[in-house]
C-alpha cells in the first residue's frame, strides 16, 4: 500500500525507541522509502547503526555534520516527505511540537513539513493523563496531526496503564490506511459550501450568523485528502483557503446560490455545510442609516434555498445537508432531509456543549433517507469530517 511513498520516521528518547526498528522494517516491507531522524537523546536508546542499516540511509540527528560541514536541510526534508511519523513521541517532543519549539532537526523538520504528520505517543500513564499532555495532544490534533493512541499495558516504570506506544504493525497500518483512503474518492467532484452569508442592510450594518467555516473547511480538506476534486463555495471567514481545491468566495445568500448552482453542474455531489441566511433585506440603503432617521424596522424577503434547489435537479447525484437545531433536532432534521430531497443530513445541536458554531469540536447524528441513524460522540471537526466522508463513501459503494 505504501509503494513509492517517502516517509520520515522521527525517533525520540523513549524506551519504546527500540520499536522504531520494527516500524522502519514494516514501512519498507509495505514499499515505502524511509529516512530516520533521531533526537540527540534517542541515540541513548537505540543505535543509529541499527536504524541506518534497516532504513538503508544514514541517520539524521544534527543540523550539520561537524566533520564535513554538510548541512541537513530541514526544509528539503519536509518537502521530500509524503508523511512524517513521530514514533515514539515523548511528552517532551509532543510539548515542543505543540508550542513551536525548534531546538533539534526533528522539530524543525516538523515545522517545515507540508505532509500529514502521525504522532505515536509513548510515556508513563500519569504523564499521558496529565492535563498538560492532554492539552498538547489536543493542540496537535487541531493542527491536523493524526494521533495514534497508545495502548494500555505494562510500562517501563513497572506500572500498568495507558501510555505504551502502539505496536509498529498498527502504526504502519494507520499510515497505509491513510494513503489508501486518499484514493477512495478519486474521480469524484464535490461541491462543499461553508461559512456564513452576510446580508447588508446599509454600507455599515448587516445580518449574519456565527458560522466560522471550521466545519465546512474541515470537510473540504477531508474530501480532498481522500482524492476528491473539491470546489469550495465559501462565505467570509477568518480561515485561509485550504490548498489543493478550487474556491469561490461569496458574501450574500444570493451570491452563494448563484455560485453553487453554477458549480453543481459539473459535480457528482454536494455537501451543504454553510449557514445561509433565510432572510435578506428587501432593499439595501446606499448611505448609512442615521440614528435620527425614522427607520425602526427592516423589511425582509426570504432567500432562495440552495440545498432545496440542488435537491430538485440532482437526479442520482449525492446531496448531503446539515441541520443546525436548538430543539426537536431529529424531527426538524428529518423534515429537512425529506423536503430538500437530501440523501443524508448531518444534525448538530446548539444544545450540545462543544457542538455547532465557532468551536473546534462537534457532535453529530447522521440521518439517511432509508431511516438509518448514526450518532457520534464529541470529536474535533476534522474527525467529524472523516465520519461524514466514510458515510459518503459507503453511499457510493452501495450505488455501484
Ligand atoms: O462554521 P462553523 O462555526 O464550524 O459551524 C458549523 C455549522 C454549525 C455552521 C454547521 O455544522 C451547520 O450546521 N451548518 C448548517 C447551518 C444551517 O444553516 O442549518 P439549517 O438547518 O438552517 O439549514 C439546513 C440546510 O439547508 C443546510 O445544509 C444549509 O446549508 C441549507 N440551506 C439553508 C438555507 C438556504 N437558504 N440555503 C441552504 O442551502
Amino acid at each position: 500500500m505504501l509503494g513509492g511513498k517517502k516517509i520520515i520516521v522521527g525517533v525520540t528518547g523513549s524506551i519504546a525507541a527500540y520499536k522504531a526498528a520494527i516500524l522502519v522494517r514494516e514501512l519498507i516491507r509495505e514499499g515505502a522509502e524511509v529516512r530516520v531522524l533521531m533526537t540527540p537523546l534517542a541515540k541513548q536508546f537505540i543505535t543509529p547503526l541499527t536504524l541506518a542499516t534497516l532504513s538503508r540511509h544514514p541517520i539524521l540527528v544534527e543540523f550539520f555534520d561537524p566533520e564535513s560541514g554538510q548541512w541537513n536541510s530541514h526544509v528539503s526534508l519536509g518537502e521530500w516527505a509524503d508523511a512524517l511519523v513521530v514514533a515514539p513521541a515523548t511528552a517532551n517532543t509532543i510539548a515542543k511540537m505543540a508550542t513551536g519549539v525548534a531546538d533539534n532537526l526533528l522539530l524543525t523538520t516538523y515545522l517545515s513539513a507540508r505532509c500529514p504528520v502521525f504522532v505515536a505517543p509513548a510515556m508513563d500513564l500519569d504523564m499521558y493523563a496529565h492535563p498538560t499532555t492532554r492539552y498538547n495532544l489536543d493542540s496537535l490534533k487541531s493542527y491536523g496531526c493524526r494521533i495514534i493512541e497508545p495502548a494500555s499495558g505494562e510500562l517501563a516504570s513497572g506500572l500498568s496503564g495507558k501510555g505504551r506506544m502502539e505496536e509498529p504493525a498498527a502504526i504502519a497500518r494507520a499510515v497505509s490506511d491513510y494513503f489508501a483512503r486518499r484514493r477512495s474518492l478519486q474521480g469524484r467532484t464535490l461541491l462543499v459550501t461553508a461559512g456564513p452569508t452576510i446580508e447588508p442592510i446599509d454600507p455599515v450594518r448587516y445580518i449574519s450568523n456565527h458560522s466560522s467555516g471550521k466545519m465546512g473547511y474541515a470537510l473540504a480538506e477531508e474530501l480532498r485528502d481522500r482524492g476528491a476534486d473539491v470546489i469550495l463555495v465559501t462565505g467570509r471567514t477568518a480561515l485561509p483557503i485550504p490548498d489543493g481545491m478550487q474556491a469561490l468566495e461569496v458574501t450574500t445568500a444570493d451570491e452563494m446560490y448563484a455560485a453553487s448552482l453554477h458549480v453543481f453542474e459539473r459535480c457528482d455531489g454536494a455537501v451543504m455545510c454553510a449557514a445561509v441566511a433565510d432572510y435578506t433585506p428587501v432593499s439595501v440603503a446606499d448611505r448609512k442609516i442615521k440614528k435620527e432617521s425614522e427607520v425602526r424596522s427592516i423589511e425582509l424577503r426570504p432567500t432562495r434555498d440552495i440545498a432545496a434547489a440542488i435537491g430538485e435537479i440532482k437526479g442520482p447525484r449525492l446531496l448531503v445537508g446539515f441541520a443546525l437545531e436548538t430543539d426537536h433536532g431529529l424531527e426538524h432534521a428529518e423534515d429537512k432531509l425529506e423536503r430538500k430531497n437530501m440523501d443524508m443530513i448531518v444534525l448538530n445541536s446548539l444544545d450540545d456543549p462543544g457542538a455547532g458554531f465557532g468551536v473546534d469540536t462537534n457532535r453529530v447524528t447522521i440521518l439517511h433517507r432509508d431511516g438509518r441513524r448514526n450518532a457520534f460522540g464529541l470529536k474535533n471537526k476534522r474527525a467529524v469530517a472523516s465520519d461524514i466522508a466514510d458515510e459518503i463513501e459507503a453511499f457510493w459503494k452501495k450505488e455501484e
